[in-house]
């Protein structure tokens, strides 16, 4: 029987322990509640529905969210001195970019003008070398995070393992990839140039997807005994009719995002018929990026 590693648990229970985490800390003398900026660039209805995502989370657990819009058109000199203005602010613990950021501005000068302290998604390249150097000082980005704390929470080891990631964008693939390598794993990293991608796919004990290309994972890339993590997150067909208004904040928090069906990169009804255990879409690492970017935002609060 496939172990499906649901990723609404596990968010759960970690928005559970924030929530407490946050009460002790609001209760010192002059004490303030932890505070995330996320800058928004044009209004992108996908990105829309991944913000709202983020700022009911942090609603759950007693976090400030402020969601920081900016027009379309903006010029990068005016964008890097806002971000210049939040990194000054004391009152301001964490602050991201939500991707994607209009073809206009440089995507690396914008992040790298986040304080590498208040960035939570860990996007600047101070914290990606951090990563690069297994310095546990840094910040690990959000979605890897996750994939990390998915996987220790259904107690599946990853040193001596192999782990075998498709995809090597910066965002996702290559931090994931790097991540597992510090755990000790022995990593493959493919991308759409890999000859024999279902050899090399079979050939893992992890798998972990990351391609943005639905159901490019089949029963012929797998093998039993494998563990998959898909994070592909594909919208199909036309959105699905919700109205989540008047809805309890958990129901809404379900929906990532809500009002489109997904799917993943993994075809999930065939793949779970033959490996060991296997990350739904939605519910499996979605979940888990949103609470682990509040986590990485803990931190940086304490800090
Ligand atoms: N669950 C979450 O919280 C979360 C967070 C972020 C992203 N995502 C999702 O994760 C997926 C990947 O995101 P991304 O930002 O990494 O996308 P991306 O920048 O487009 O990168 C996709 C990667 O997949 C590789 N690829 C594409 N087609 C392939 C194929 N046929 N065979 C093997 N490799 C292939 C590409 O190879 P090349 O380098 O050769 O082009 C590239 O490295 C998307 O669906 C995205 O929505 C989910």
């Amino acid at each position: 029987m496939v172990k499906i590693l649901d990723g609404k648990v596990v968010r759960d229970k970690i928005a559970e322990e924030l929530t407490k985490k946050i009460e002790r800390f609001i209760k010192a003398p002059l004490a303030r509640r932890p505070r995330l900026v996320i800058i928004q660039v044009g209004s992108l209805p996908e990105s829309n529905t991944y913000i709202r995502q983020k700022i009911l989370f942090g609603k759950k657990i007693g976090a400030v969210v402020n969601l920081q819009n900016f027009k379309q058109k903006i010029d990068e000199r005016s964008l890097i001195n806002q971000i210049s203005r939040f990194n000054s602010q004391k009152n301001i613990d964490g602050i991201i970019v939500q991707q994607p950021i209009p073809q206009h501005l440089d995507k690396n000068k914008i992040v790298d003008s986040i304080e590498p302290a208040k960035d939570v998604d860990g996007q600047t390249s101070i914290n990606f070398k951090k990563l690069i150097e297994n310095d546990p000082t840094g910040f690990v980005p959000a979605t890897t995070k996750g994939v990390l704390i998915l996987l220790k929470h259904y107690k599946i080891p990853i040193a001596q393992k192999h782990v075998v990631v498709v995809g090597r964008s910066s965002l996702v693939g290559k931090p994931t990839a790097l991540s597992m390598l510090n755990k000790d794993a022995t990593v493959t990293v493919c991308h759409s140039k890999t000859q024999d991608l279902e050899k090399i796919t079979k050939l893992a004990d992890i798998l972990v997807v990351a391609a943005g290309k639905p159901k490019l994972i089949t029963k012929n890339h797998v093998s039993k005994n494998q563990v998959v993590i898909d994070i592909g997150i594909n919208v199909v067909g036309e959105p699905i009719n919700t109205d989540l208004v008047g809805n309890r904040l958990d129901k809404r928090l379900e929906n990532e995002p809500p009002g489109h069906k997904l799917i993943g990169d993994v075809d999930f009804k065939e793949v779970s018929k033959i490996v060991a255990a296997i990350s739904p879409v939605p519910g499996g690492v979605g979940p888990m990026t949103v609470a682990s970017l509040f986590q990485n935002l803990l931190e940086a609060y304490k800090e």
